[in-house]
This record gives C-alpha cells, sequence and structure tokens, in this order.
C-alpha cells in the first residue's frame, strides 16, 4: 500500500486482495475453513501462517482480513482485528491484556454494556476496577497505582458528549506503564486522533458510522501488531468473538463511502447545533464544536470535527421527552445510532436503563435527556422535524 495515500484512497484501495479472476468489487470469501493440498501443507500452515493464509474462519478469512487491512489504515494503526460486535471488542481487548490481581481505571460516563464489563465482570475475575470523572485530569493521577495495567475510556462518552484529554491521560498511564484502551466510537474513525494521542488500542463498534446504514453488528481493535497479533488474536481466535465475512464484506464496502458520509452528516448535526442552541423549550443542548460545549477547546484540537450526534435535554423531563419523540416524523425512535437515517434515543429508559438513578444523576443523564444522532436526509428537512416536535414537548 502507498504510505501517502490520503484516507479517501486508502478507504477504497487499501487492504484489496484480488483473486485469480480479477474481481473489481472485492470478493466475499463466505468460507468457514480452508482446503490444504495435502497432509504435510495443512502441518506446515498450523506450525507457521503465511500473509496470505488462513485455516479458520473463526481465526482469520480473506474479506474479514481486507477489512482488517482497510480500517487499520484509516486509523494509522499496525494492524487490527475484526469482531463480532462492538461489545465483543471491548470485551476482547480487555480480557486479552488482564490478569487477576491487575488493577483497571475507567472514567465513569460509560455506555451501560462497557460498565457492565467493567463493574461486573471484571470483579468476578479478581481485577479491580476504579472509577474517575473521565474530565478531571487529577482524578486520574490519584487513581493510578503500581499494578494499574489498563485504563479504559471513551474519548467522547455516550450520551453526555463529554470528552477526555487523550494526550494527558495516555501521557499518566504510561508513566506508570498501565495500557490506554481507548472506545472511540464517538469521535468517529473519519476524526480520529486516538493513535497520534498515545493511546494503545482503540476500539470500535463499527456497527455505527462503518457499516452506518443499519445491517450488520460489528466491531474492531486496532493496535500496534505486537498487541494485536500476540495479544488480541490469540483470545479472540480461540474464544470465538470473530467477525462473519458477510458481515465484514458489508463493513467493507462501507468504508468506501465512509468519510462522505460522516463528512455529510457531521455538517448537519453542526447546523442542527447552531439551529437548537439555547431554544427556550432546552435546558441545554451538548454538541463537542458548538462553542457551548464546556470543554469546547480541548474537542477542537482533538478531533477534527464535531461528529454526527448531539444531545439535547428537554425542559418538563420524561413526560416532555416522550412528546417530543412521538411528535417527530422524519427521526426514527431507535437504539442505535450514526445511521444513514436520523435516529432519536431516550437513554434513561433504553440504553442506560440498568443503571441506578444515582448513577444516572452523577453522568447527568437527566429524564429529559435526547440522544439526537443526524443522517443524510436534508438538514432543513431535519432541523425542521426537530423544531415542530419541540413546540409539541
Ligand atoms: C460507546 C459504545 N461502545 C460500544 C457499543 C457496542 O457496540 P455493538 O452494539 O456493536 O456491540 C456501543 C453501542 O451503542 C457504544 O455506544
Amino acid at each position: 500500500m502507498a504510505k501517502n495515500w490520503k484516507n479517501r484512497t486508502k478507504l477504497v484501495h487499501s487492504g484489496t486482495r484480488r483473486s485469480q479472476y480479477g474481481e473489481v468489487s472485492e470478493a466475499i470469501f463466505l468460507t468457514q475453513g480452508f482446503v490444504y493440498e495435502n497432509a504435510q501443507a495443512a502441518e506446515a500452515r498450523f506450525i507457521e501462517i503465511g500473509d496470505d493464509e488462513f485455516i479458520y474462519a473463526r481465526y482469520g478469512n480473506p474479506t474479514v482480513r481486507m477489512f482488517e487491512e482497510r480500517i487499520a489504515a484509516l486509523e494509522g494503526a499496525e494492524d487490527a482485528f475484526a469482531t463480532a460486535s462492538g461489545m465483543a471488542a471491548v470485551n476482547a481487548a480487555l480480557m486479552s491484556v488482564l490478569k487477576a490481581g491487575d488493577h483497571v481505571v475507567s472514567s465513569r460516563a460509560l455506555f451501560g454494556s462497557c460498565l457492565y464489563i467493567l463493574e461486573d465482570v471484571l470483579s468476578r475475575f479478581g481485577v479491580d476496577v476504579s472509577f474517575v470523572d473521565g474530565a478531571d485530569l487529577d482524578q486520574w493521577r490519584a487513581a493510578m497505582r503500581p499494578d494499574t495495567r489498563a485504563v479504559f475510556l471513551e474519548t467522547v462518552s455516550n450520551p453526555t458528549l463529554e470528552v477526555i484529554d487523550l494526550k494527558a491521560v495516555c501521557d499518566i498511564a504510561h508513566g506508570v506503564g498501565a495500557l490506554v484502551i481507548a472506545d472511540n466510537v464517538f469521535a468517529t474513525p473519519i476524526y480520529s486522533s486516538a493513535i497520534e494521542c498515545g493511546v494503545d488500542m482503540v476500539v470500535y463498534s463499527t456497527t455505527k458510522h462503518v457499516d452506518g446504514q443499519g445491517r450488520c453488528l460489528g466491531g474492531v481493535v486496532l493496535g500496534c501488531k505486537e498487541l494485536i497479533r500476540s495479544t488480541v488474536e490469540p483470545f479472540l481466535k480461540h474464544t470465538g468473538g470473530a467477525m462473519s465475512p458477510f458481515n465484514a464484506w458489508v463493513m467493507l464496502k462501507s468504508l468506501e463511502t465512509l468519510d462522505l458520509r460522516v463528512r455529510a452528516q457531521t455538517a448537519t448535526a453542526a447546523a442542527t447545533a447552531k439551529a437548537l442552541a439555547g431554544h427556550d423549550k432546552l435546558h441545554r443542548m451538548l454538541y463537542p464544536h458548538h462553542p457551548s460545549h464546556p470543554q469546547v477547546d480541548l474537542a477542537r484540537t482533538q478531533m477534527e470535527a464535531g461528529g454526527t450526534v448531539l444531545t439535547i435535554d428537554i425542559k418538563g423531563g420524561k413526560d416532555a421527552a416522550f412528546r417530543f419523540l412521538n411528535a417527530l416524523q422524519i427521526f426514527i425512535i431507535s437504539n442505535n445510532f450514526a445511521d444513514a437515517k436520523s435516529i432519536v434515543t431516550h437513554p434513561a429508559t433504553t440504553t442506560h436503563q440498568r443503571l441506578s438513578e444515582e448513577q444516572r444523576q452523577q453522568l447527568g443523564i437527566t429524564p429529559g435527556l435526547v440522544r439526537v444522532s443526524l443522517g443524510l436526509e436534508d438538514p432543513q428537512d431535519l432541523i425542521d422535524d426537530l423544531l415542530q416536535a419541540l413546540s409539541r414537548a
């Protein structure tokens, strides 16, 4: 691959493996296994596998490999391992590096399933987890211990869009020899600076922007070759979290349009943030690149643009939020985001329902909070839809 390609070229060509037929569109290798010429060849492949050789789709597959190489090229990471879902990627990143007796420091503002792994699962295996306010660097410093093995964070948190200072947290973590694992889905692979900032393992739910059209679940862990192939791959290939070749093909073809889609959706999100800021039916509107965001300077330094999602807090609590959701005519009510279709989500009663009332309060997930994911529809139609629904809230 040419090293000086810009992202849009990488997204169309990086990682391509053509079969003997010379197909234009990448092939989908919908096969679980691979045939060996003879018994000696099978033995040899199990002893040492070549770059263009495969054993079993749980370990790797040509279509999955194309996807991994293309997304790694975009992220500026040496390597990647694709997974069945975003949560399989989060789980694998953590489980592959941790053992009983280790300590983890994590930001508190996390997606419910990430919190489940950190709070419920890791403690059952003897891993001690300390939670900090991700925006407070003093809390990160104070939480580090000599046995801290990993730091986990969402670079932009779900759903309150709190931004974490990646460079500073990486410096603090690396100071005690801890690895930094960042769930970067809200920052998007297009605006990511995670690897430059020092993150050791970047994790995405590719269910979000990468597919971006509501079809497949997927995830990926990215990092240096050593971590991905010697630590993450053995864990994933023996525990079964691999991405299916069909989903990898959907994700691979989706990468071709990722830059165009994310930039268009981001432009709509920024215009929507401008239209909603200061609206008299709202307590607040949160969008990382809007001047009213408490961490706008950090967001502007760390992310090239503000992303495709904003959050609003509607006056009048749950009843008003539900009236707003039910009055929308273009936006659909769902719990995914970063889709071509604009989506609204009420986190307190859906994605973050399993949190206690106290946890929700601590994270600012109020009864009136609505996450708004901007799609590919006409921007003015979307703004008009939000404004008419707000007038009925
Ligand atoms: C921040 C974050 N991480 C991980 C996930 C999990 O992704 P998946 O649904 O692909 O498992 C989500 C899903 O909403 C998310 O918001």
